[in-house]
């Protein structure tokens, strides 16, 4: 949606992929508190979302409105939606645009669009999560229209986001219905489900752009199923992709490590640039992966991705995507926050799993001459 809200990709966290229904209030909190004293606010994570299984089974019989889940939210919503306030943070939610939601442990807003999006906005809500779980068949457009619609009524800024897997190509529509669709089936905290979700997303880069993104799920760093390297690929990649970055770990319990890769300000730059181009792969051999993402003042992102089992040397030089020409460039390798200079070959030894990012200065707008038209920027 082309107003404001979402200019860059949306950063936070929900709690979905480490605690699924077993959520509380206490955690809400905890997160937005550890927001702010781990830094990770400072690096511009905003979002404290909350997802499914908040509610209580049965709508408010008087008003018809939800109610907030007695034991998991007895402080009610609202509640939690000032205490994240007070903090400098924003508050999200999650329901379907269906019967009940995706867990069926509550309802969802089919046919109560208007009513649910005034209640969230009453509550101080800034941002949905509309699932497409028990749909009734209905179409997606008319479904998720019928909330943006309800959202916009209520005159208060919501981020919007369509959770639709991908299946009726919201990419296609969605541009002018939420601020970013999911492309895909749910992440699992795996090698390869995040792989599988790579590839599936990287295609789709030319629909992505400020206020309208591709969402290819919520982070698993932290969660403990890969190893530190492969999630500082997990995170190189949805920075390159332009990503909403949504963390779904428990930062309560959080290593050094996963603090490191979820604050790294160099790459969050990267998702977070206000030219706003999802990076596009320029090569894919066997595994060995080069994308490039332009930025704004001329600068470019390269991030060179090994899928494979073996180190391997990955990179591309300057002409090959189409950089002017000069004497040298300045390179930072985004990982060990390290400047050096380039005569234009940008290769790195990458170990199995690996990814290493450089960002190289050139000046002016060179991205918008060919070779990179071809891959629909
Ligand atoms: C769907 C969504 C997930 C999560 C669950 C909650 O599967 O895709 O991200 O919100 O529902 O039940």
């Amino acid at each position: 949606l082309p107003d404001g809200l979402a200019a860059t990709p949306p950063m936070g966290f929900n709690n979905w992929n480490a605690t699924g229904c077993a959520i509380n209030e206490q955690m809400i909190r905890d997160t937005a508190d550890l927001f702010v004293s781990t830094g990770l606010k400072d690096a511009g994570y905003r979002y404290v979302n909350i997802d499914d299984c908040w509610a209580e089974p049965q709508r408010d019989p008087r008003t018809g409105r939800y109610v907030a889940h007695h034991e998991r939210f007895p402080s009610g919503i609202k509640a939690i939606a000032d205490y994240v306030h007070a903090k400098g943070l924003k508050l999200g939610i999650y329901t379907s645009a269906g019967t009940q939601t995706c867990a069926k442990t509550m309802p969802g807003s089919l046919d109560h669009e208007d009513l649910d999006a005034q209640t969230f906005a009453d509550w101080g809500v800034d941002y949905l999560k509309y699932d497409n779980c028990n749909n009734q068949g209905r179409a997606a457009l008319e479904r998720y229209t019928r909330m943006r619609d309800a959202l916009k009524k209520t005159g208060r800024p919501i981020v919007y986001s369509l959770c639709e897997w991908g299946e009726n190509k919201p990419w296609e529509w969605g541009r002018d219905v939420g601020h970013l669709w999911r492309t895909t089936g749910d992440i699992t905290d795996t090698w390869t489900s995040m792989v599988g979700i790579l590839e599936q997303n990287a295609p789709l880069a030319p629909y992505a752009g400020p206020g309208h993104w591709n969402d290819p799920d919520m982070l698993e760093v932290g969660n403990g199923g890969m190893t530190g390297r492969e999630y500082r690929s997990h995170f190189s990649l949805w920075a390159t992709m332009s990503a909403p970055l949504l963390i779904g770990s428990d930062l309560r319990k959080a290593t050094p490590e996963t603090l490191e890769i979820l604050g790294n300000r160099d790459v969050i730059a990267v998702d977070q640039d206000s030219l706003g181009v999802q990076g596009t792969v320029l090569r894919k051999d066997d595994g060995h992966w080069v994308f490039v993402k332009p930025l704004a003042g001329g600068d470019v992102a390269l991030t060179l991705f090994n899928q494979t089992e073996n180190a391997a040397t990955i990179g591309a030089t300057a002409s090959e995507f189409g950089l002017p020409k000069r004497p040298s460039y300045v390179v930072r390798d985004l990982w060990a926050h390290r400047d050096f200079e380039s005569a234009g070959t940008f290769n790195a030894s990458v170990p199995a799993h690996g990814t290493v990012m450089y960002r190289i200065k050139a000046g002016g707008d060179w991205w918008r001459q060919p070779p990179l038209g071809e891959y629909g920027l």
